[in-house]
């Protein structure tokens, strides 16, 4: 069974008590059941992930990346959190490890602050999924699915 890779960044450990007006109540916990019931109809294994570390995640992208390449994993579902706005280093790991990401945000963070309308993933991203809150990673697990059946 080939996996899928989902992989969170910095604070998002405390989903579901962290600004619940913004990203609701629903645990990373939470997150990860959804995540193993949609890849069980997918047929994916999930590989569930967090840090708030940046070079762990860098680390991270390239086992995947390996692990794409030798045909074992169809790539990753990504929300950086705060590191989509600053972070080079895993613009360039996912671009270098040539990692199918689609880049998932819980908010709609164009409707946020400025700051957070600027990603330096979605350029190496092969999808973007934001705004559907934790519904997000049900539709990215299905969009990357689709991606990788197509070819
Ligand atoms: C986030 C949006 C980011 O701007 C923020 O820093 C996060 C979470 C989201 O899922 O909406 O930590 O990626």
């Amino acid at each position: 069974m080939a996996s899928v890779l989902v992989l969170n960044g910095p604070n998002l450990n405390l989903l579901g008590t962290r600004k619940p007006e913004v990203y609701g109540r629903t645990t990373l916990a939470d997150v990860e059941e959804m995540c193993r019931e949609e890849g069980g109809k997918l047929g994916l294994e999930v590989e569930f992930r967090q840090s708030n570390h940046e070079g762990q995640l860098v680390d991270w992208v390239h086992e995947f990346g390996a692990e794409v390449k030798a045909g074992r994993s169809i790539g990753a579902v990504f929300n950086p959190g705060a590191f989509t706005h600053t972070s080079a280093a895993l613009h360039d790991a996912i671009e270098g490890a040539s990692l199918p990401v689609i880049e998932l945000h819980i908010s709609n963070v164009h409707a946020r602050e400025e700051w957070r309308h600027h990603s330096f993933i979605s350029p190496v991203a092969r999808g973007i999924v934001v705004g559907f809150g934790v519904l997000g990673y049900v539709l990215a697990l299905q969009g990357l699915a689709q991606l990788a059946q197509e070819g």
